[in-house]
C-alpha cells in the first residue's frame, strides 16, 4: 500500500469516527415530523396546557424523544425524577440533578414543569417506612421545606398528596395515615404553600373517574380540606384508562370538585392495550383518548397531561403484563390513531 493510499484510508477512518461520535452526542437521528399542527398550539387555542411525563435520561441521549417533547407540549410531568425515593434516597442526602435536568430543558422549550410527587406510599425510599410517628413528622416537613424550596420558581405546580384514598372508598393505609393520622393531608399542603406561595397545589388521585365509593371519599376529604381554609388549588385525575374506556359519569364527578372552587387538570393520561393490538384496537383507543380530551374541555380543566407519549417509554408496557401500546405515538415515535383524535379534540 502507498503512503498515499494509507493517509486517505486514515482520514476516511478519522472523518466515520468523528461523524459517529457528533450522532451519538447528539443523541441519535432527528424526528420524523409529524403530522398536522402541534398538539401545544392546538390547546393553546383553548387555554389548556397539554403536557406528558418525561424520563430525564431518555430526555439526555435521544435526540428525537427530546424534540418531540419540546415540538408537543406545553408542560412537562418528571415521571419519576422527584419523588421521594428518587430526590431523598438517604436521609437528608439529595438528588436533585436528573430534575434539574429536565427543568433546564423545559426552559429551553418554553414550557412549564408540574412536579410530581411530595407526599406518597409508594416510590419511598426505605428509611421512611421505619421511622416512628415523631420521626416521620418531622421527616415530612423536611422533605417537603427541602425540595419545594429547592424548586421555587421552576415547578408551578405541585402534586402534593398523590393517591390518598384506597379503592373501596376509606383513605389508603399508608405509612402516613397509620401513623399521622388523617392530618397529614392538610399539613402537607399547609408546609408545601409556606415552602413556595407561588405555586399551584394539588391533590391528585388514581382510579377516581367515575362517582364511586373512592371519589365519594376524595370529594368528602378535599371539601374538608376547603372547609378548614387548607391551601389546595386543585385536583387532578391521573386517568389511566383501557379500552372499558371513561365512567360516564367523569365530568359531573370533576364538576362537583370543580364547584368547591378548585382547578381540574388530566394529570397522567394513557389507555393500555391489550397485546398485541388490532387496527380496531387502535381505533378504540383513539375514541377514549377524544373522550378524555373532550371531558378534560368540558369542565374547562387546566391542564391536560399524558403519562409518556411514545410506547417505546411506557410504564404500561413495563409493569402490566400483556399490556402496552397505551399512548400517542408508536415505539418509532409515529403517530398512531389516537394522535390524530387528540389533534381533532383539540380542534385541529
Ligand atoms: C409510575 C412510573 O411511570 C413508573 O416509571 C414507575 O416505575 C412507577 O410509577 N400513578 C402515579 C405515577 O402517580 O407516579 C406512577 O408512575 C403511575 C401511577
Amino acid at each position: 500500500m502507498t503512503r498515499h493510499r494509507r493517509a486517505a484510508i486514515g482520514a476516511v477512518f478519522a472523518f466515520v469516527v468523528v461523524a459517529c461520535a457528533i450522532y451519538l452526542a447528539r443523541g441519535g437521528a432527528d424526528a420524523e415530523p409529524l403530522p398536522g399542527q402541534p398538539l401545544r398550539t392546538l390547546a393553546k387555542s383553548s387555554g389548556l396546557e397539554l403536557g406528558t411525563a418525561v424520563r430525564a435520561d431518555v430526555l439526555k441521549r435521544n435526540r428525537a424523544y427530546r424534540q418531540l417533547v419540546a415540538q408537543q407540549f406545553s408542560t412537562v410531568t418528571p415521571e419519576n425524577e422527584m419523588k421521594w425515593g428518587f430526590v431523598e434516597p438517604e436521609r437528608g442526602s439529595f438528588e436533585f440533578g436528573p430534575a434539574e435536568d429536565v427543568i433546564e430543558r423545559a426552559r429551553e422549550a418554553g414550557q412549564k414543569i408540574r412536579g410530581h410527587t411530595l407526599v406518597w406510599h409508594f416510590q419511598l425510599p426505605d428509611w421512611v417506612g421505619e421511622l416512628g410517628a415523631g420521626e416521620l413528622r418531622a421527616a415530612m416537613k423536611e422533605h417537603i421545606e427541602r425540595v419545594v424550596g429547592h424548586f421555587k420558581g421552576d415547578v408551578g405546580v405541585w402534586d402534593v398528596v398523590n393517591e390518598p384514598i384506597s379503592d373501596r372508598g376509606g383513605l389508603r393505609p399508608s405509612v402516613f395515615q397509620r401513623k399521622l393520622g388523617q392530618g397529614y393531608i392538610a399539613r402537607a399542603f399547609r408546609l408545601a404553600r409556606a415552602a413556595d406561595p407561588g405555586a399551584k397545589l394539588y391533590l391528585n388521585e388514581i382510579g377516581a373517574e367515575g362517582v364511586n365509593a373512592k371519589s365519594d371519599r376524595l370529594f368528602e376529604v378535599v371539601s374538608g380540606l376547603k372547609r378548614d381554609g387548607v391551601p389546595i388549588d386543585g385536583v387532578g385525575f391521573q386517568v389511566h384508562a383501557n379500552l372499558e374506556g371513561l365512567p360516564d359519569s367523569f365530568v359531573a364527578n370533576m364538576r362537583r370538585f370543580a364547584a368547591l372552587g378548585l382547578d381540574i387538570a388530566i394529570t397522567e393520561a394513557d389507555v393500555g392495550l391489550k397485546m398485541p393490538p388490532s387496527a380496531e384496537d387502535l381505533e378504540a383507543q383513539a375514541r377514549v383518548y377524544e373522550q378524555i380530551v373532550g371531558s378534560c374541555r368540558a369542565v374547562s380543566c387546566k391542564s391536560l397531561t399524558f403519562w409518556g407519549y411514545t410506547d417505546g417509554r411506557s410504564w404500561i408496557s413495563e409493569t402490566q403484563a400483556g399490556m402496552g401500546a397505551a399512548t400517542l405515538l408508536d415505539d418509532q415515535l409515529v403517530a398512531k390513531p389516537a394522535f390524530f383524535a387528540v389533534q381533532r379534540a383539540l380542534g385541529g
